[in-house]
């Protein structure tokens, strides 16, 4: 296992001579209780020097357990980047084509908290393995640890929600993606749905400042899952944008008959995740639609969006999108 060194730390692989340190660290309920599905604190030296064992045996070119230490060599914590165990009935992904999710995770001594030096021993960590070809990195949280949840923002991760994807309980994921991970659009799968979801909220953007924003937010979410859940049948379709695994991005199209008669090619949905915008990510899906109706042979694509949505609507006239249809609201006073 590689040592890796940040501006004060360095991250070596453990020794025997850490057994003291580790039992110190993981006898302590309050550096545990968030660790994994069962926390339970170490209790002997054995256990510690048995642990230090099979930390030191994950040895892979990428993955890794590590003791952190200060410049000067004192141990203050355990950083690991390893494959992560998925739930019962997710599929087992650990083949060269669909390898396992990657976590990363962290612990320290009391007496370190407070430096940053969780923050920093993941950033150094997650830049090398960006560098040794990984793509994307999750880090799974107990949803009570906001000091972990903390982290991950600062590390630039981007919270994905609550899943039950992970270690049979529910935790709150967070996701880094590598920053120049190459776009790849393709068809929609089942196995998008859970990260399709959760672009919905952004459709809210633009909607007028007079509707009730729940509902709102109630019916994007809907179209969505309605666009998402019709994705295979005939004369529908939706791409997906992926960065290193990530969903960052999505378009649904549809045939839909115009009043004159004609069958248009319609856009229901197109989003792009905030950290992902002004990447030409919104331009490859667009280019992904306009293709799909090519192919069908329909001569035009049509979309609705909000009057006040000045950003998509500066983008689609920049792609040639021309207004067709204004829709006109007054408030009656009844
Ligand atoms: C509208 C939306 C889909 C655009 O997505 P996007 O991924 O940011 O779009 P792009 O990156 O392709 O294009 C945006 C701008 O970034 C520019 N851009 C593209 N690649 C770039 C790069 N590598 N560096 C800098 N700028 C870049 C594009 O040229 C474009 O500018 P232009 O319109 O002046 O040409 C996105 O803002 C979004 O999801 N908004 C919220 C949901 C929404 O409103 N959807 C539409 C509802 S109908």
């Amino acid at each position: 296992m590689r040592t890796i060194t940040s501006d004060r730390l360095v991250l070596r692989p453990w020794r025997d001579e850490d057994a003291g340190f580790l039992l110190d660290l993981e006898s302590r309920w309050e550096v545990v209780r968030f660790l994994g599905p069962h926390p339970a604190t170490m209790s002997t030296r054995e256990d510690a020097l048995a642990s230090i064992a099979r930390r030191r045996a994950l040895d892979h070119p990428v993955h890794g357990i590590w003791a952190i230490t200060t410049a000067d060599g004192h141990p203050v914590g355990n950083l690991l980047l390893k494959p992560i165990p998925l739930s019962a009935g997710n599929p087992a992904g650990e083949s060269p084509d669909d390898p396992a999710d990657v976590e990363i995770g962290w612990h320290l001594h009391p007496d370190a908290w407070g430096h940053g030096y969780a923050t920093e021993a993941a950033d150094a960590v997650l830049r090398d393995a960006f560098d040794r070809g990984l793509t994307r990195v999750l880090a799974v949280t107990h949803p009570d640890n906001h000091a972990s949840q903390a982290v991950c923002r600062r590390l630039g991760m981007t919270a994905r929600g609550r899943t039950a994807k992970y270690y049979d309980t529910v935790f709150e994921l967070f996701e880094a993606v590598r920053p120049d991970a190459a776009v790849v659009v393709r068809r929609y799968a089942p196995a998008d749905r859970e990260a399709a979801l959760l672009l919905a909220p952004r459709l809210r953007i633009g909607v007028a400042p007079w509707r009730d924003g729940e509902a709102v937010g109630r019916a994007v979410a809907g179209w969505i899952e309605s666009s998402l859940d019709k994705a295979a049948a005939d004369g529908q379709d939706v791409f997906v944008a992926v960065a290193g695994d990530a969903v960052v991005g999505l378009v649904t199209v549809t045939e839909r008959r115009h009043f004159a008669g004609e069958i248009d090619a319609y856009v229901g949905e197109l989003v792009v995740r905030a950290d992902h915008e002004h990447r030409g990510v919104g331009t490859l899906l667009m280019a992904e639609a306009e293709e799909w109706a090519r192919q069908r042979g329909l001569r035009h694509l049509t979309l609705d969006t909000g009057a006040a949505n000045h950003g998509a609507r500066a983008f689609y006239a920049r792609r040639g999108y021309q207004e067709e249809d204004v829709r006109l609201t007054k408030r009656i006073e009844c």
